[in-house]
């Protein structure tokens, strides 16, 4: 999508372009009015009393696609009576976002995809509001990426794949790119990875991505890859495993945010861990009762096999040490109980460091990738006390399902507790997919790059 700032106003705008009015109406009171031969689209946008960030994200998203649904090509745009709700680089992104569609699988039709192609941003310019909207655009263009790759196929994609889409995200920029393979992960006593991988005919990979913008302490990203998740021997019941090819969600979110990171040039250390296996039923599959012994040296006990995340990211915190991070995220779609908790609006995020939530949930209101704080209190801690193994992946017992999404952090933070540096997970399965009335297409929802990548660049000093 070309994306063209231009000072005045829309009045002013070629025929060509189809002119976005805003009305007060509420939304989806939208239609084309022919005066003459230049072109209008009404969108309503709601009073502009009750205007605030959150909707005029989703107002630009519905620019993007009324214009879509009415074929529209190129349109010309105002933004200037929203006020202090008017920012360029939230335009770009929101715009971006909008703008794309999962159709590397389908046949182009014959009057091809019905994408924005250009858009005239009418108001004041400037070369600083140019430069935000690029940054806009370049931001939204990596939720896009994150979301392609996402989307992608369990078929289609394994862990030796999904290594080399870190790799293929990061070319032409400054990001050194590492794989360990099975050997090198045997020889490390990555034993709570390799477990999980067991069951699969896919060997398992660990992804090192390093960018460095800067001399002092990394922010280590941590994302969940796992290409497919079956459940494992706890197979998954048959509605439960659908979208099941997108449990790589955080792995995607990490690579965009790291080549994000790089490509905006920012003045930061950013480490991206991408551990990454399929967890499949076959004749070697890790079982119920078995004990994996993690890279930590504390011992797992299995309870579920469909609680792999956990297992994985378990091995990915210790190695995380080795970087003295300044802090650490991990990013996953761990539980279904975080869906159940908040909908489909928010990630949960669990961490026992209060300043660094604030911080997280700070980056997520402003980015528009949502979060909601869940306690990590001791009290919860007994849960993930092992029987006959130091831990074990899920509580167990009459009880096993309730508060699923805390049990997760929790299990997790038996190993960030070992990192000399704050730690918060976010358990990202709401933001999976895209909600109804977010204005975005079916499928992967690019959660939580915009966060990620405002956390890097204005809070992780
Ligand atoms: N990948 C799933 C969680 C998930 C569910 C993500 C739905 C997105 C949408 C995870 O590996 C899983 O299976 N979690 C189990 C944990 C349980 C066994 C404690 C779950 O949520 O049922
Ligand atoms: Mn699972
Ligand atoms: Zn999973």
């Amino acid at each position: 999508m070309r994306l063209t700032l231009k000072s005045g106003s829309i009045k002013n705008a070629p025929e060509s372009y189809v002119r976005i009015i805003f009305t007060e109406k509420n939304k989806g009171t939208n239609r084309f009015i022919n005066k003459g031969k230049e072109e209008t689209l009404e969108i309503g946008a709601g009073k502009r009393a009750e205007m605030n960030r959150r909707k005029f994200m989703i107002l630009c998203r519905s620019v993007i696609q009324t214009a879509k649904v009415n074929k529209v090509k190129k349109i010309a745009v105002q933004f200037d009576t929203f006020k202090k709700f008017y920012n360029p680089q939230l335009v770009a992104e929101n715009f971006e976002m909008a703008n794309f569609d999962f159709n590397v699988f389908k046949t182009e039709p014959e009057e091809g995809w019905d994408d924005i192609e250009e858009v005239l941003l009418y108001g004041t310019s400037s070369p600083e509001i140019e430069k935000s909207v690029k940054k806009g655009q370049e931001i939204g263009r990596a939720v896009n990426a994150c979301r392609t790759l996402a989307n992608t196929p369990g078929g289609d994609i394994t862990p030796t794949t999904l290594a080399k889409a870190a790799k293929d995200a990061v070319k032409g920029l400054p990001v050194k790119v590492t794989t360990l393979g099975k050997k090198e992960m045997e020889k490390l006593g990555m034993g709570a990875i390799l477990g999980v991988a067991k069951g699969s005919t896919e060997a398992p990979t660990f992804t090192i991505m390093e960018y460095k913008g800067d001399k002092g302490a990394p922010v280590v990203l941590a994302g969940k890859g796992v290409t497919f998740d079956s459940g494992g021997l706890n197979l998954k019941p048959s509605n439960s495993i659908y979208e099941m090819h997108m449990d790589m969600s955080g792995a995607s979110a990490v690579i965009h945010a790291v080549a994000l990171s790089a490509r905006l040039k920012l003045k930061r250390n950013v480490i991206g861990l991408i551990p990454s296996v399929e967890n499949m039923p076959g004749n070697n599959a890790y079982r119920p009762g078995d004990i994996l012994k993690s890279l930590s040296g504390k011992t797992i006990e299995v309870l579920d096999t469909d609680a792999e995340g956990r297992l994985i990211l378990a091995d990915t915190l210790t190695y995380a040490k080795r970087f003295k991070p300044a802090v650490v995220i991990d990013v996953a779609t761990l539980t279904g109980a975080s869906l159940v908790t908040l909908g489909l609006h928010a990630s949960a995020l669990l961490t026992r460091d209060d300043a660094l939530a604030e911080k997280i949930a700070q980056a997520g209101e402003k980015s528009g990738d949502y979060v909601w704080r869940l306690p990590l209190w001791d009290e919860y801690e007994d849960r993930v006390k092992g029987e006959f193994a130091d831990i074990k992946n899920v509580p167990g017992g009459p009880t096993s399902r309730y508060g699923g999404a805390i049990d997760g952090g929790m299990f997790l933070w038996q190993f960030a507790k070992e990192l000399d540096c704050p730690w918060a997970h976010l358990d990202i399965a709401p933001r999976m997919t895209s909600a109804p009335g977010d204005e975005l297409a079916k499928g992967a929802a690019g959660a939580p790059v915009r966060l990620l990548i405002h956390f890097i660049e204005h809070y992780a000093v």
